[in-house]
């Protein structure tokens, strides 16, 4: 069984070969300046006659950068505080509890692991651990989670509860923001939340490492809580731009299942995680998607003869496996899924 970094990284005198990307697929300089571009809308405006506003905006951010943050979202301060503790010490626990949470098998339901969990296939290793399981419906998982924390159950329930209403709320603007019927996204289509917990010790050289490659999210939207430490990037117009860590935010992601039932309308964005030398970092991504045997199409109310659906129909499940041997490329991944041409 591999070794997670976060048990091994501060024995290393220098980065060991098999964390060193190829020169084309390192982050390089990877001190780029913050690019303010990415929008931060204020949630709260929504209550207000603002709404079509706000809709106008996050559907602006969707479309151009496939990413936007959300500020005044309704999670309190102190329950986003709590629950980053609680997953910062999950990898601060004992070794013999972590490795007694470790598994590489996809199908296990809650698992911890190091880099990927094509560990043995992969050419280079991530400079991350990371804890995975699936948080909605909470009745079906919840007593599959980590027992310790002693907290771990109980805190990261209630957080998921708020993160389920959040992309409820989210999902409805951009519904309405598409065109669709108020609710379309209220059912299967969001059916189940995954979350991938992310931890990334300090790297000495993070020119040459990766936390996470470059990618495209499988799922319907990403619901991103960060520490106060930054990483994530954006690729867009062939550049990378840094994405700030703004205190109390949610990063907002389009995942491809967005991408095409909006008919290519949304954009799922390349990003990756870089690492850096002075600090840990730590993130918890909140993949809500549909559930496994969800059909996913082109939304009908937003295609017809002059619009034709771009994607085919398909079970999420199909998709998700599909994805997982192919990963890398969004052209590629994508490409299996158009509609035959007329
Ligand atoms: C992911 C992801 C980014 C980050 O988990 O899919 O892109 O900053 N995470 O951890
Ligand atoms: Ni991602």
């Amino acid at each position: 069984m591999e070794k997670l970094i976060t048990s091994c990284w501060s024995n290393f005198q220098s980065v060991p070969e098999d964390y060193i990307f190829p020169p084309e697929s390192r982050p390089g300089n990877i001190r780029i300046p913050f690019n303010s571009s990415i929008p931060v809308i204020d949630l709260s405006e929504a209550q207000k006659d603002d709404r079509t506003n706000i809709i106008h905006k996050i559907i602006k951010a969707a479309q151009e950068f496939g990413f936007f943050q959300v500020i005044n979202h309704g999670v309190s301060v102190n329950q986003m505080k709590e629950t980053m503790n609680v997953f910062k010490e999950v990898f601060q626990m004992p070794d013999e509890y972590k490795q007694n949470l470790f598994s590489n098998d996809p199908s296990k339901p809650c698992k911890m692991f190091t880099s990927s969990i094509n560990y043995d296939t992969e050419k280079v290793h991530l400079w991350r651990d990371n804890l995975r399981h699936h948080c909605y419906p909470l009745e079906k998982w919840q007593h599959l989670w980590p027992e310790n924390p002693t907290t771990y159950r109980e805190c990261v329930g209630d957080f998921s509860t708020e993160v389920k209403k959040l992309g409820s709320r989210i999902m409805n603007l951009i519904g309405e923001g598409l065109g669709l019927k108020y609710g379309y996204f209220d059912n299967d289509l969001t059916g189940s939340i995954l979350l991938s917990v992310n931890h990334y010790p300090p790297c000495s050289e993070p020119s040459l490492t990766l936390g996470i490659t470059k990618h495209s999210d499988p799922n319907l939207i990403t619901i991103l809580l960060q520490d106060d430490v930054s990483g994530l990037q954006v690729f867009k117009d062939g550049e990378w731009i840094a994405v700030e860590a703004i205190p109390h935010a949610f990063v907002i992601n389009v995942g491809y299942q967005l991408q095409i039932i909006s008919n290519g309308k949304l954009k799922s964005a390349e990003h990756r995680a870089v690492t850096n030398s002075d600090h840990a970092r730590t993130t918890a991504a909140f993949f809500v998607a549909p559930s496994d045997d969800c059909k996913v199409e082109p939304a009908q109310a937003i295609t017809d003869e002059q619009n034709p659906p771009i994607f085919k129909s398909f079970k999420y499940k199909e998709f998700n496996s599909h994805y997982f041997n192919k990963y890398a490329d969004t052209d590629v991944v994508l490409k299996s899924y158009e509609a035959p041409k007329n």
